[in-house]
């Protein structure tokens, strides 16, 4: 089969290279892909839904697989549908679980899935006075995408009043932050819970670990993500049941209830907090740099469990995962997340032993190919991805590939996977 992809991130480069090895899968298209993306597919430009729906149909593709947030907040999965085309991923409709901070808490609510006290505003008063009844730390969030940085996390009542009015004003996220949640803060672990869904049934992937902070030991600021671990040593089969009863189960009625049935990756931010899964956020794709470590546990071709999803077949399906741990570490660039840096050449020497060449790969991210050479033009650059019998091995193999890889500027975390080795 022919499958597009669309994105150009290290998510999406990650699903490609997965697809490239599925004996099912014939040829690969990245809209837009990234630098690396055509060692194994073809790039194209086209941005417009329609003029991708025409495309599509014009190469008979098979199957098209949305990695990003935006273009299903902005609604490709239904215009894809009225063209009749195969599409793994969430309708406009049901994007709003991410798409929108007051629909997702106010779901939240009306199903009866555990999440943290919250209340949604557009006034300040209000904001202020439900801050006032609140401990520290408090957290406040602006409704809208704002690449993950709309979360504010204010440890006096006095940062969390001026978090809520900047977002107010429209001065931090302009309209993305002019309707805000606040609410109480979760003292816990996180997990990120990843199910293939197609409405109806879902696959559970293994739960991940994501780094969100810049710098070792949790500090600095908030980035896309640093660096993930899975499966993680800090869900078990009870947790995991109760995730799926409490959370997954209804959240997927609570959809088909409201007429929005939920399609693609349902992506679950839980804080665990004293044994219990409490949830902080949904994302209606795969994080990102999560994909890059569950796409090498899936044991079973990608290929079938996309299609199935897209094609509502998913009911009888088993995949098969491994039985290793994989840990992956994001190579960025050196003003991010603050500003973009000069480009910078790479250069990948591969000069490691075997064994660490034969069970690690890069998954390429903000690179571009000038020249047939590559360059460092993204926040995150690349992720060198590790595999092995344990964490430890996992995360050994990663970092040792990491030597391996130069640009000017590289920066990376050290401690990836520290939860799960301390
Ligand atoms: P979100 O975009 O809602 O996942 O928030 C981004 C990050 O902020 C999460 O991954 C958590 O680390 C943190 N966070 C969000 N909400 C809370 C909360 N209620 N309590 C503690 N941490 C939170
Ligand atoms: N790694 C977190 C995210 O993709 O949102």
């Amino acid at each position: 089969m022919d499958i597009l992809i669309i994105g150009s991130g290290g998510r999406e480069y990650s699903i490609g290279l997965a697809l490239s090895n599925d004996k099912n899968v014939d040829k690969l298209y990245f809209a837009p892909g990234n630098g690396a993306t055509n060692r194994f597919g073809e790039n194209i430009s086209i941005t417009d839904f329609e003029d991708l729906a025409t495309f599509v149909k014009d190469n008979n593709i098979d199957l098209t697989i949305v990695g990003p947030e935006a273009p299903l907040v902005d609604g490709i999965v239904d215009v894809f549908k009225s063209h009749n085309l195969n599409v793994f991923g969430s309708s406009k409709a049901a994007s709003q679980l991410e798409g929108s901070k007051i629909f997702m808490k106010n779901f939240l609510k009306r199903n009866s899935i555990p999440t943290a006290a919250f209340i949604e505003t557009t006034n300040i008063k209000i904001a202020n006075d439900f801050i006032d009844s609140l401990q520290t730390p408090i957290v406040v969030k602006a409704d809208g995408l704002c690449a993950g940085k709309g979360v504010i996390i204010a440890t006096s009542h006095e940062e969390a009043k001026k978090a809520a009015s900047d977002m107010l004003s429209g001065e931090s996220f302009g309209d993305a932050g002019t309707s805000i949640v606040v609410e109480e803060f979760l003292d816990g672990y996180e997990l990120s819970v990843f199910a293939i869904c197609d409405g109806e049934d879902y696959k559970i992937l293994p739960a991940a670990q994501d780094h969100k902070r810049l710098l070792d030991g949790d500090k600095g600021p908030n980035t896309g993500g640093m660096g993930a671990y899975a499966p993680t040593p800090l869900i078990n089969d009870e947790l995991y049941k109760k995730i799926n009863e409490r959370v997954v189960d209804p959240t997927l009625k609570g959809m088909r209830d409201e007429g929005y049935p939920f399609e693609g990756v349902l992506f679950i931010g839980i804080m665990v907090v004293n044994g219990e899964p409490i949830v902080l956020e949904y994302n209606v794709r795969f994080g990102d740099p999560e994909c890059e470590i569950l796409m090498p546990l899936l044991k079973s071709p990608p290929s079938e469990l996309f299609y199935k999803a897209a094609t509502k077949d998913l009911k009888n399906l088993k995949i098969e995962l491994s039985n290793e741990y994989a840990v992956c570490v994001v190579m960025a660039s050196e003003h991010y997340p603050y500003k973009s840096s000069k480009p910078a050449e790479i250069i990948v020497n591969d000069s490691v032993d075997k064994e660490v060449l034969d069970n690690t790969h890069i998954s390429y991210a903000g690179v571009t190919l000038e020249d047939d050479k590559l360059y460092a033009t993204g926040g995150r650059v690349l992720l060198c991805v590790g595999l092995g019998n344990s964490i430890e091995e996992a995360r050994n193999r990663a970092y040792d590939r990491c030597g391996d890889i130069h640009f000017v500027g590289k920066k990376f975390r050290t401690d990836i996977a520290y939860q799960a080795l301390k």
